[in-house]
């Protein structure tokens, strides 16, 4: 049996260290917030993707009573975008989320079905997108999918 070494690198960087970029789109992100429908949860999750001509697309998790019916931020934003703007590629995404008035001190970590999502949304366009993990205490800056998602199922899989 060979061991197979798989290394992730990520970056946590305070709000300063960002480009003016990529912090107008984390503000956005921790806006959308606002905008998150959570009566059952009350964790209050926003989403904004970066698209190459610098639109901004937001997205905020949607609950309902039958409980998968409900949809996360980071789906909701980047399925947005790819509704609306079909033809522009999304080069970043940030995430925020807020319990109550207090946003999350450690960085928001997207469930496995957006990572999902975004590995989809970066074989579409063909552009790793920057992902902007908000937390008070720092942000967390992945270039990519990959370091959330390795080993994941990509259409190569199915020799499309
Ligand atoms: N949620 C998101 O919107 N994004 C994530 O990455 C994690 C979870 C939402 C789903 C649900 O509305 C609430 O947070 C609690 O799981």
């Amino acid at each position: 049996m060979k061991e197979h070494k798989i290394e992730a690198i990520v970056h946590i960087c305070e709000m300063g260290e960002l480009s003016e970029e990529d912090r107008e789109l984390v503000e956005a992100a921790k806006q959308a917030t606002y905008s998150s429908y959570a009566p059952y949860s009350k964790f209050n999750v926003g989403a904004a993707v970066r698209l190459r001509d610098d639109t901004i697309v937001i997205g905020a998790n949607q609950e309902n009573a039958a409980y998968p019916s409900g949809l996360c931020a980071e789906r909701a934003a980047l399925f947005a975008a790819g509704a609306q703007y079909p033809d522009k590629p999304v080069i970043a995404l940030a995430i925020a989320a807020r319990k109550g008035k207090c946003f999350l001190p450690q960085p928001v970590s997207p469930c496995g079905a957006c990572r999902q999502v975004i590995s989809e949304v970066e074989g579409r366009y063909g552009i790793p997108i920057r992902i902007l993990l908000y937390g008070t205490d720092g942000v967390l800056v992945s270039e990519g999918i990959t370091p959330l998602l390795p080993l994941r199922f990509v259409k190569e899989d199915m020799n499309m």
